[in-house]
């Protein structure tokens, strides 16, 4: 158009054909042309549409410019702790000895107190309760034992009012045998024929029907249960009473989907998705062949007892799972609409790996120490059961080892330490988690000793990544005692008999929430809750511990309190077992000039930090680091305070026995200034004298002014069995006690 408005066009066949009317118009024609209302719409659709697609390009920029964001550092549930309310047993509102909806309601302000931020809630659907609440009657309905709809829109109203995010059950894998889907399937109505996993009996030698094949529940017994009004068995994973759904069956992906899409529509931020390994199983049906995997003593009729090969984590698990997770994606658009997606699969941590990479899922649970005991802790063991897991969170992996050091005698010393940084860490990939304990494992203060409650909630609570706290053992709620077999809840229980009940059930877990010191801990007005209250309610409870600054739910909340730095958001860790009972980390800013350094003496007996293994540079060099918090502790000769200095000096050092004031006394000289290693400072009397007078009380005693032959010197800082400390360099230091 340009061409044609400033010349006259003359020569017909060098021109475009379209523009044939146009040729040989002169300037004044053509401007008049061009108001003709065709020209001016077309100009005008022209504009809107290069508007419209520019606009739409710049949305697009700024969508995935907050998308990134959104997806990486912002996720809420990276910085959260993940607290678990089994409602059955936390707070009943109505008096029927069974904790509801109302009840959690009523104490939404525990968790202000608490600090938590994440509720995740075990099933509270339409259930016949034969594994409470894990047998699901109908998937978009509220059990009344636990309230209605109502009460469970306005618990989410409730949390949200606080900032708290409220995270559901989603159970995938089975419904209950009173599902209609069930009673439909059973007589062979469309759509529901094959909902489940249907399979026709085996002739067996006797000429009677046998199940299809060997396949074992996880309760016990036969995974298969005949159903006469089919002629047909039907599979269930985990009892009778929950027979599995046959995600063969696209429909049945549709109608999960559709339960998915109910609750998120109700405003909830993210599942825990149930049982997965569970969800899809060989189509051949072949007999599993017997587990000889090491030691397996179990019976013919135990889980444990075959090899699943056939029923568990098969291919499609994570095809299926990666669709329940695009459902759920797709209620993201803003922060604050982010979900959490957690996984429950008990298995080797490098086998947990494809959750993270592959179903697009946040992550599957640790489950480490949930199936460990004291007899696997200590330093060593604790480290082994940290690294297995943090190893696998760096994207290549790659862990940094400082040399072996000599262990002084009659110690078993081993520093093993390993940086993961943020140079060889992508966190953005797979984020850790710790859990300690649920509702299927016992409390951990029962497996490992209750004096570990502080040290273990120092563990998971500063370790990075995101920690899964079970109700009430911020407490120290440890189990109750195994209740006789005629009074066991637990259908797992039950169905392994009298015999064996013991070593299966869950009901020492599960007893109820201890608030106050009135009957039946506060948590019921009811003289008969559906499990008896722990006895040791009457000292040990919310109300109690909330006016002991040194309790255990005290130091809980300090340590939430700490986790909010930005130096335990950050992604630097260096960690390692120094003793057979010490663990200890450091959790510091990107330039070193502030952090923390937590000692945990997670062993049996009281242990030393030795200096002579402390790494180098791991705390700053030649600087005394402060207390912040230690947990209770009852030393004889000097407790370690909040407050204390702690002398932490990278140690290039003898023991020499020097004569000072007429007495003979061992002593440790500290290179306190960088001289090259293995040479030793020069010290005066006065040096040495400043070095041990910035000990702690024991170490004081090691001081020259309280010189006493039978002394040790200064080893490193004492810790009792059980005993935590945060020691912290750099300033400001938070105020969090
Ligand atoms: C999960 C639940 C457990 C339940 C099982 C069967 O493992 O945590 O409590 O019994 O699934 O639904």
């Amino acid at each position: 158009m340009r061409k044609l408005s400033s010349h006259i066009i003359t020569d017909r066949n060098s021109i475009d054909p379209l523009l044939l009317p146009y040729a040989g118009m002169k300037k004044d024609e053509l401007l008049l042309f061009c108001k003709r209302p065709f020209w001016v719409r077309s100009r005008i659709a022209l504009l809107i549409a290069i508007l419209s697609i520019w606009l739409f390009l710049f949305s697009n920029a700024i969508t995935s410019v907050v998308h990134k964001k959104t997806c990486d550092a912002d996720k809420w549930w990276k910085h959260s702790i993940i607290y678990e309310v089994y409602p059955r047993s936390f707070k009943d509102s109505n008096g029927d000895g069974v904790g509801d909806l109302k009840g959690i309601i009523s104490k939404l302000d525990y968790f202000t107190y608490l600090g938590i931020d994440a509720i995740w809630l075990t099933p509270v659907y339409k259930s016949p309760m034969k594994d409470f609440g894990y047998d699901i009657a109908n998937f978009v309905d509220i059990d009344p034992l636990f309230g209605d709809l109502d009460n469970f829109k306005d618990l989410v109203t409730e949390a949200h009012n606080r900032d708290f995010k409220i995270i559901m059950d989603f159970v995938p894998n089975h419904t209950s045998r009173e599902h209609n889907w069930f009673n439909l399937s059973c007589q062979e109505i469309e759509p529901y024929t094959d909902y489940y996993v249907w399979k026709n009996g085996k002739l067996m030698k006797d000429g009677k029907i046998g199940p299809p094949n060997n396949w074992l529940s996880q309760f016990g017994g036969s995974a298969w249960t005949w159903n006469s009004q089919r002629s047909q068995f039907y599979y269930h994973a985990f009892l009778k009473e929950q027979p599995d759904l046959n995600y063969e069956n696209p429909k049945v992906l549709e109608e999960m989907k559709n339960v998915l899409r109910f609750w998120l529509d109700l405003g909830v931020d993210g599942f825990r998705i149930d049982a997965v390994s569970n969800l899809h199983e060989d189509l051949r049906y072949l007999d599993e062949p017997t587990n000889d995997e090491g030691s397996i003593s179990a019976s013919k009729d135990e889980f444990n007892y075959l090899k699943h090969i056939y029923v568990l984590h098969q291919p499609k698990t994570i095809t299926t799972i990666a669709e329940f997770v695009k459902v759920i994606r797709s209620y993201e658009n803003v922060p604050s609409t982010i979900k959490a997606i957690m996984i429950e699969d008990y298995d080797k941590a490098q086998n947990l790996m494809v959750y993270f990479d592959e179903s697009g899922a946040d992550f599957p649970f640790n489950f480490d120490f949930v199936g460990a005991d004291a007899k696997h802790l200590g330093g060593f063991g604790t480290m082994k059961l940290v690294d297995s897991w943090m190893k696998y969170m760096t994207a290549p992996t790659k862990s940094v080892a400082v040399a072996n050091r000599h262990a002084p005698e009659g110690n078993d010393v081993k520093s093993n330490y390993s940086s993961r940084s943020s140079q060889i860490i992508d966190y953005s990939k797979r984020w850790p988690n710790w859990v300690t304990s649920n509702h299927d494992r016992h409390r951990f203060a029962t497996r490992f000793g209750e004096n570990m409650t502080d040290v273990f909630h120092m563990l998971i609570l500063l370790l990075p990544g995101t920690p899964t706290v079970y109700y009430g053992d911020e407490l120290g709620m440890t189990n109750i005692d195994v209740p006789p077999f005629t009074q066991t809840q637990d259908s797992f229980a039950l169905n392994m008999g009298p015999e064996r009940y013991k070593l299966y059930t869950r009901d020492p877990e599960r007893s109820p929430m201890q608030w106050d010191s009135t009957p039946n801990a506060g948590f019921t007005t009811s003289n008969s809750p559906w499990l008896p209250v722990n006895p040791d309610y009457v000292k040990k409870n919310f109300q109690t511990e909330k006016d002991d600054k040194m309790s255990h739910l005290n130091i809980f909340r300090t340590l939430v309190k700490l986790r909010r730095e930005k130096e335990f958001r950050n992604i630097y860790i260096s960690y390692g077992a120094i003793t057979k009972n010490i663990f200890s980390f450091v959790r510091k800013n990107a330039e070193g000039d502030k952090g923390y350094f937590i000692i945990l003496n997670l062993g049996r007996e009281p242990d030393y930090y030795p200096l002579e293994a402390h790494p180098s540079g791991l705390t700053p060099f030649g600087k005394p680091l402060k207390v912040l918090l230690t947990t209770p502790n009852n030393h004889s000769n000097g407790a370690i305070s909040i407050g204390n200095q702690i002398n932490m000096f990278q140690s290039t050092q003898s023991i020499q026995t020097k004569n000072f004031k007429g007495k003979d006394i061992k002593m440790i000289e500290t290179l306190k200034d960088k001289k090259p290693a293995g040479q030793l400072g020069e010290k005066t009397e006065k040096d040495i004298e400043l070095d041990h007078g910035l000990t702690t009380k024991r170490n004081l005693s090691t001081s020259l002014n309280n010189i006493d032959n039978n002394v040790d010197v200064y080893k490193g800082p004492w810790l009792e069995s059980g005993q935590g400390l945060v020691l912290a360099w750099g300033s400001p230091l938070p105020d969090i006690l």
